[in-house]
C-alpha cells in the first residue's frame, strides 16, 4: 500500500508572519492516512520547519541547484536545505522549465542530487495544451520521466516521488478529469516499471493541475493516484484542510 502524500506548493505567496499563521489554523488538524506537506519559499522553511516539529506536517523546498556549491549567483544548495532539515524538494515544476530553462536533463542532476542527500525529491512533469491535443501526452511524459530519472539507483526509486500536472490544468480551474489522470499517472507508472521492474508499484505519483477541496475526493478515489501536488487551493488554511478530506 502507498501512502497518500497531499502537497501544498505556494509557489512564490506568504511573508513568514502570514505563513506561520497558516500553520496555527492548520496545527492539530492535520493528523490521518496521509503524508502532509507544504513547500514553501525559501525565506520561509527555518521557521515553517520550527513552527510544524512535533507535528505530521512535513516542509519542503520548491526547488534546489545540483552542484554542491559555487558561483551561481541566486542559487541555493542542497547542502542549505539539509541545513534545515528539509524533507522534500520540488523538481521541475512546469513554471521552472517554462520562466527559468529547465531541462530534463538538469531536472535529472537535481534529482540525483536530493537522493544523495536524503531529501526525497518529486518530479514533476506534464504536458502542454497543444501536445494534449496532438495526442503527443504519454510521449511527453515519458521522455520527461525516463530523462527525469535517469541513473537513479533502484534502491532510491521509493524515495522519489512523481507528480503529473498537466499544464493547461495548472492556475486555470481546468481540472483534467479524474480518469483522465489516472490514465496517464498509470502510463508513467508503466515507464517506471520499465525501468525499476515491480518496484513501480511503491513509487508514489501525484496528481496536480486545480485540486481543491471539492474534486480531491474523487482524484484521490482512482487506482493509480496516490496524493496530490496543490498551489491555490494549498493557501488558505481552511481550503488546505479541506484536502485532506478524501
Ligand atoms: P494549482 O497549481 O493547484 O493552482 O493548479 C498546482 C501546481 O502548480 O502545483
Amino acid at each position: 500500500m502507498r501512502t497518500a502524500i497531499i502537497a501544498g506548493n505556494w509557489k512564490m505567496n506568504k511573508t513568514i508572519k502570514e505563513g506561520l499563521e497558516f500553520i496555527e489554523g492548520i496545527k492539530g488538524k492535520t493528523e490521518g492516512n496521509a503524508e502532509v506537506l507544504i513547500c514553501a519559499p525559501f525565506t520561509l522553511l527555518k521557521d515553517l520547519k520550527e513552527a510544524t516539529k512535533g507535528t505530521n506536517i512535513k516542509i519542503g523546498a520548491q526547488n534546489m541547484h545540483y552542484e554542491n556549491s559555487g558561483a551561481f549567483t541566486g542559487e541555493v544548495a542542497a547542502a542549505n536545505l539539509v541545513e534545515l532539515e528539509m524533507d522534500y524538494v520540488i523538481i521541475g515544476h512546469s513554471e521552472r522549465r517554462q520562466y527559468f530553462n529547465e531541462t530534463d536533463e538538469s531536472c535529472n542532476k537535481k534529482v540525483l542530487k536530493a537522493i544523495e542527500v536524503g531529501i526525497n525529491p518529486i518530479l514533476c512533469c506534464g504536458e502542454t495544451l497543444e501536445e494534449r491535443e496532438a495526442n503527443k501526452t504519454i510521449e511527453k511524459v515519458k521522455g520527461q520521466i525516463e530523462k527525469g530519472l535517469a541513473n537513479v539507483d533502484s534502491k532510491d526509486i521509493e524515495k522519489v516521488v512523481i507528480a503529473y500536472e498537466p499544464i493547461w490544468a495548472i492556475g486555470t480551474g481546468k481540472t483534467a478529469t479524474a480518469e483522465q489522470a489516472n490514465e496517464v499517472i498509470s502510463e508513467i507508472r508503466n515507464v517506471v516499471r520499465a525501468m525499476f521492474g515491480d518496484l513501480a508499484d511503491k513509487v508514489r505519483i501525484q496528481y496536480g493541475g486545480s485540486v481543491k477541496p471539492a474534486n480531491v475526493a474523487e482524484i484521490m478515489g482512482q487506482s493509480d493516484i496516490d496524493g496530490a501536488l496543490v498551489g491555490g487551493a494549498s493557501l488558505k488554511a481552511e481550503d488546505f484542510l479541506g484536502l485532506l478530506k478524501f
